[in-house]
C-alpha cells in the first residue's frame, strides 16, 4: 500500500514508542531457554517480532499474551526445545534468521528457515561460516556469490568457538553467543568495531556466565538461564524519525518518553548533534542492564557534515532518515563506511539515492555511502522497495517538502512500527493516507 503525506507541519508534543525490536527479539529467545517463567512488559508486537515468537512456540514453547498486554513466556530450559514440524518462517526479519540460525544449530534436531523475498536475498555466510567452524551442518542456497536462506540445519553438539566478526554485526555476534550457550566449550568473540550489545546485557541479567573485556566477550556454557521479569524499553530506531524530523524544522519541540539509550544505539544523536541539533537526554533510569530515558528535541537550522567513522555502527538503522536531514541542511553532507546499507531490508543507499533525486535532491551515490547536497525538497512519487525504514523516512521527508509525498509499498512499516501513522499524526505529520 502506499503512503501519502501531504507537505509542511511542525512536530510538537510527547509521545512513547513501541518495545525495542533488538531487546524483544531477544527477550523471547532467552526466556524460552529460561527455568521459570519469564514476564516481558511491553514486548514488541510488529511482525519482525512476531516471527520470532512463532518460532519459539513452534519449537514447542508455551508463549501467551495476557490480558495487561505482559508476555509470559514458560521456559523449558537450555536443552528442552522440541523439533518444529514444518520450516519456521522469519518473514522480512533478518533478527529472527540468524539469532535462531545459532540456536536451532547446537539443538539436536532438524530444522529449516525461511523467509520472505527480501530476506531471501541477504547475505547468511557471515553467520553460516563460524558456526561450520562450530561443527554445524547448515545447508544454504546459492545466489550469485552469496549463501542465502532457506538454510536446512542439522542441529548437533558443537564445540565453541575463538571468533574475530570480520563485519561490525551484532546478529552474528548473538547468533555465535546463542550457539555458544550449548557448546561444549568456551566462546571467545572478540569485535573490532562495537556493535549492540544488548545479548550481552541480557544473557547477564539471565545469569550466563559471561565476561566482558575491553573488545572480548567470553562466554562459559552449563549454567542454566534464570527467568527474569523484564520492562522493555521503547525503540530508539522508531523514535530516531521523530528525533530526526523535529531536529529539522525550526518551531518544533517534542519530547519523547521511556525510550532506550544505550550509547551503541544513539549515534544518530551524536550525529545530529554536530549538525547543529537541540537534543536532550533525561530522566535515566535502568531496567534489565538497559538505559532507558527521556528525549527532548526542539528544531532549527541543521548543517551539511562529514559523519564521522566513529558513530556510523551505532546509527546504522538510523541512515535512512539521515540522508533525508542531510536533504535539507544547509551545505554538503559525506556519508561513507556504510557499505551494510547496502545488505539491509533493501539496498538502502540505492533506494534512497534515487528516491531523494525523485524529490529534486542532488546526490552521488558512492559504494559505500553517499554525497548529498542540502536542497529544496519537492514532493512526488518515491519507492520504499518494501523497506520500512525506507518508508518512514520519506514519510518525515514531507515535513519539508513543497508538494504532497506518496510512498509506494510501504506495508512493512508494520514489521517494526505498526503504529507510527498514528503517532506520526499525533505529532504532527500531515498524513493523507496511511498504511
Ligand atoms: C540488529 C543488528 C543490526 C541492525 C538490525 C538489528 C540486531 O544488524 O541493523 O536492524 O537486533 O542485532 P547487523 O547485525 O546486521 O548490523
Amino acid at each position: 500500500m502506499d503512503l501519502v503525506v501531504k507537505p509542511g507541519g511542525i512536530l510538537q508534543g510527547e509521545a512513547t514508542f513501541p518495545a525495542d525490536k533488538s531487546i524483544s527479539h531477544r527477550a523471547l529467545i532467552l526466556g524460552a531457554l529460561s527455568i521459570g517463567t519469564t514476564i516481558l512488559k511491553g514486548f514488541l508486537q510488529a511482525k519482525d517480532c512476531l516471527a520470532t515468537l512463532e518460532a519459539i512456540r513452534s519449537l514447542g514453547v508455551d508463549v501467551k499474551f495476557q490480558q495487561n498486554g505482559h508476555l509470559h513466556i514458560q521456559g523449558v530450559g537450555l536443552t528442552g526445545l522440541q523439533a518444529p514440524s514444518k520450516a519456521i518462517d522469519c518473514g522480512n526479519s533478518g533478527t529472527s534468521m540468524r539469532l535462531l540460525t545459532g540456536l536451532l544449530a547446537a539443538l539436536p534436531f532438524k530444522s529449516v528457515l525461511t523467509g520472505d523475498s527480501s530476506l531471501q536475498k541477504r547475505p547468511m555466510a557471515r553467520v553460516v561460516e563460524p558456526l561450520t567452524k562450530m561443527g554445524a551442518k547448515i545447508f544454504a542456497q546459492k545466489s550469485a556469490a552469496l549463501l542465502v536462506a532457506p538454510l536446512q540445519i542439522e542441529g548437533m553438539p558443537l564445540q565453541g568457538i575463538a571468533y574475530t566478526l570480520p563485519v561490525a554485526s551484532a546478529q552474528v555476534k548473538s547468533c555465535l553467543l546463542l550457539a555458544g550457550l550449548l557448546a561444549k566449550s568456551n566462546t571467545v568473540i572478540t569485535e573490532n568495531i562495537p556493535t549492540r550489545d544488548h545479548t550481552e546485557r541480557m544473557l547477564n541479567a539471565f545469569g550466563c556466565d559471561i565476561k566482558i573485556e575491553s573488545n572480548i566477550i567470553t562466554l562459559s556454557p552449563g549454567k542454566a538461564l534464570q527467568a527474569q521479569e523484564m520492562l522493555i524499553p521503547g525503540d530508539f530506531s522508531s523514535a530516531a524519525f521523530f528525533i530526526a524530523g523535529a531536529s529539522m524544522i525550526p518551531g518544533s519541540h517534542i519530547k519523547l518518553r521511556c525510550v532506550g539509550i544505550n550509547e551503541r544505539r544513539i549515534g544518530l544523536i551524536h550525529i545530529l548533534k554536530a549538525m547543529g541539533a537541540n537534543i536532550s537526554i533525561m530522566d535515566c533510569t535502568e531496567e534489565n542492564g538497559e538505559p532507558i530515558g527521556d528525549i527532548e528535541v526542539k528544531g532549527s537550522q541543521l548543517q551539511g557534515i562529514t559523519v564521522p567513522a566513529k558513530w556510523v555502527v551505532s546509527a546504522i538503522d538510523e541512515f535512512p532518515i539521515l540522508f533525508i536531514v542531510a536533504a535539507c541542511a544547509v551545505g554538503t553532507t559525506h556519508v561513507q563506511g556504510v557499505a551494510e546499507l547496502r545488505v539491509k531490508e533493501c539496498d538502502r543507499i540505492a533506494v534512497m539515492a534515487k528516491g531523494l533525486s525523485t524529490l529534486g535532491i542532488k546526490v552521488e551515490e558512492l559504494p559505500d555511502g553517499m554525497i548529498i547536497q542540502g536542497g529544496k525538497i519537492k514532493g512526488g512519487l518515491v519507492e520504499s522497495q518494501g523497506d520500512h525504514r525506507v518508508a518512514m523516512a520519506f514519510a518525515m521527508a514531507s515535513l519539508v517538502a513543497s508538494k504532497k509525498i506518496v510512498i509506494r509499498d510501504s506495508d512493512n512499516i508494520a514489521t517494526s512500527f505498526p503504529n507510527f501513522c498514528e503517532i506520526a499524526k499525533q505529532l504532527g505529520l500531515l498524513i493523507e493516507a496511511d498504511v
